[in-house]
C-alpha cells in the first residue's frame, strides 16, 4: 500500500485529484468507482477545479459503491441524488454513463447481481474511490461481511445509521438496509484510492492498515489489494504505528499522487 499522511484534507484532495487525472489521462473512456459521504467531498471539489482548468471526464463510465434501500431516487439523501449533485454535475460526467445500485428493485439481490455483471461488462473499475467508516466498514460492508462478498443487500449497523443521521431529519429516517458493492467486488477494481480525514477516523484507519486482515474490520481487506493509495490528513493518520514513515512519504512526494 502507498500510505501518505498529509498536513490537511485540502492537500490530500489536491493530490488525490492529480492521481485521478493521471489515471484517466490515457483512458478518457475508463471506469471510475464513486464513493459518497464526507470523505471524498474535498476530492470531488478538487476534481471540479481540474475540470475548470480543462480536464475532461465527460466520457468516463462510473459506478457508485452503494445506495440505501427503500428511499426514492429523488430523495435529497439518496446516493442517486448525491452522486448527481456532488459528482456528475460538477465534474461534467455524462449521466447516462453513471450507474448507482438499485435500492428500489423488487428483486434487490437480482439487481445487485446485474450490477456486478455491468461492472464486468464495462471492463472492470479502473480506479475506485473509497472512504472508511468509523467502525471499519468499506462501502456499506459492515463488520462481519465476507471478504469475498459481492454486491448485495445488507443491513446497516446502528453505529453507521447514527453516523449518517446527520444527513437526515432523525435517526429513525436513516434506512436500515442498503445495497453495497461487496468487498470482493471492490477488490476487483484495478486501483483503489482511499481517503480519510479527521481524528474520528484514526482508530479505524489504524485497524484497517496495520491490524489483522479480518471480517471484523472490512477495510482491512485493503491489505489484500496490490495497488492501493491511501491519502490521510494528519488527524486520521495519528494512530498509525509507522506514522513518521507515512508523513515522510507525504512530505517527499516525488510525483504527487503516483
Ligand atoms: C460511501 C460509503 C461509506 C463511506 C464511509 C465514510 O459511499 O460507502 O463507506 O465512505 O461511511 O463516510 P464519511 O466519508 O461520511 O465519513
Amino acid at each position: 500500500m502507498d500510505i501518505v499522511v498529509l498536513d490537511s484534507a485540502e492537500q490530500s484532495a489536491d493530490i488525490g485529484a492529480e492521481r485521478v487525472v493521471e489515471v484517466f489521462r490515457d483512458q478518457p473512456e475508463g471506469v471510475i468507482g464513486l464513493a459518497t459521504g464526507s470523505s471524498p467531498q474535498p476530492l470531488y471539489a478538487a476534481l471540479a477545479a481540474q475540470v475548470r482548468d480543462g480536464a475532461d471526464f465527460s466520457r468516463l463510465r462510473a459506478f457508485a459503491l452503494d445506495e440505501y434501500v427503500g428511499i426514492p431516487v429523488d430523495h435529497p439523501e439518496s446516493y442517486h441524488s448525491i452522486i448527481r449533485r456532488d459528482v456528475v454535475e460538477p465534474l461534467g460526467l455524462d449521466a447516462s454513463r453513471v450507474r448507482v445500485p438499485d435500492g428500489l428493485a423488487d428483486d434487490i439481490d437480482g439487481a445487485a447481481r446485474v450490477y456486478d455483471e455491468a461492472i464486468g461488462s464495462a471492463g472492470g473499475i479502473d480506479l475506485q474511490i473509497l472512504g472508511i467508516g468509523t467502525n471499519g466498514h468499506m462501502g456499506f460492508n459492515e463488520p462481519g461481511s465476507s471478504l469475498t462478498s459481492r454486491t448485495r443487500r445488507a443491513r446497516l449497523t446502528e453505529a453507521t445509521r447514527r453516523a449518517n443521521a446527520r444527513f437526515f431529519d432523525s435517526y429513525d429516517d436513516v434506512p436500515e438496509f442498503c445495497v453495497t458493492q461487496g468487498i470482493g467486488t471492490i477488490l476487483d477494481a484495478k486501483r483503489l484510492l482511499v481517503v480519510a480525514n479527521g481524528v474520528h477516523k484514526a482508530r479505524a484507519v489504524a485497524a484497517a492498515l496495520e491490524g489483522d486482515v479480518s471480517a471484523a474490520c472490512p477495510a482491512s481487506a485493503l491489505q489484500l489489494h496490490p495497488r492501493v493509495t491511501v491519502l490521510l490528513d494528519a488527524a486520521a493518520g495519528s494512530s498509525l504505528r509507522s506514522l513518521e514513515h507515512y508523513r515522510h512519504a507525504g512530505a517527499h512526494l516525488i510525483s504527487p499522487g503516483r
